[in-house]
């Protein structure tokens, strides 16, 4: 398998083409961005320990039946994923009340939702990747209503396997975000990455944050968090 030309650089991976039309070729890199990119940095490390969390975790919910476009990790921060054609709409799902839920609806952090809630944004830079409901999915035509069912469903599922998974390793699974695709048979599969870029995960016994928000709140030691989640997902042992 070779790396042919770059196919679209984003702000925490690059994708590239294969000779397969099937496969594309991710690259991590260590740069990091928040806030639609109002914020940037390089979280030395990142790239490796990303693409090695979330290849595990593709690797682990694959196993528990939910279909993906994980293939194989190629390097240290390189891995081999099926092509597809990513739908403009990310799903998030909520444990706990954090980040945009609690500016937006005036909540206090760390509130423990009865039931996890699941809510879409529209990938769209130019509008800050905004919420919106199923019916403007429908309007922009983002999804078809059995694809928004099948990404809910998916998405509620996900969660169920990754917080019992995280609360075996102390780790307490606070909200993340998902994205899918389609691929050359119209195959809706659960695509882009898993990681503390795109999780957040308070560490039980101290509530201690083990993600992104470090990096968004200047909290120091980013990486450190990063290698935290690595370890206790077996980290080197996997290699
Ligand atoms: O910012 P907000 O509270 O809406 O984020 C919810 C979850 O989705 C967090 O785990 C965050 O890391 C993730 N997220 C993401 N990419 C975005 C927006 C949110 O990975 N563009």
């Amino acid at each position: 398998m070779n790396k042919g030309e770059m196919l679209y650089e984003g702000k925490a991976k690059k994708v590239y083409l294969t000779e397969d039309p099937a496969q594309a070729w991710v690259e991590y890199k260590d740069d990091a961005t928040a806030f639609n990119a109002r914020k940037k940095g390089a979280i030395t490390g990142k790239g490796e320990l990303n693409n090695q969390i979330s290849a595990f975790f593709f690797r682990f919910l694959g196993e528990q039946g939910i279909p993906h476009h994980f293939i194989q990790t190629l390097s240290n921060r390189e891995q081999l994923v099926k092509k597809v054609a990513i739908l403009p709409v990310e799903v998030v799902v909520r444990n706990r009340v954090a980040g945009s839920l609690a500016k937006r609806l005036g909540l206090e952090e760390g509130m423990t939702l009865s039931v996890p809630i699941v809510e879409f944004y529209y990938k769209s830079d130019e509008l800050d990747d905004p919420l919106i409901t199923e019916d403007h999915i429908r309007l922009l035509q983002l999804a078809t209503t059995d694809q928004v069912n099948q990404m809910r469903k998916m998405a509620l599922d996900v969660n169920g396997h990754l917080q019992k998974l995280m609360a075996a390793k102390g780790i307490q699974l606070v909200d993340f975000k998902l994205e899918f695709g389609l691929d050359n048979e119209q195959r809706l599969l659960l695509a882009d990455e898993i990681s503390p870029d795109t999780c957040r995960f308070w560490d039980t016994a101290t509530g201690k944050k083990l993600d992104k928000d470090r990096f968004r709140r200047d909290l120091g030691d980013v990486e450190g968090a990063y290698r935290e989640i690595w370890n206790r997902l077996g980290g080197e042992a996997h290699d």
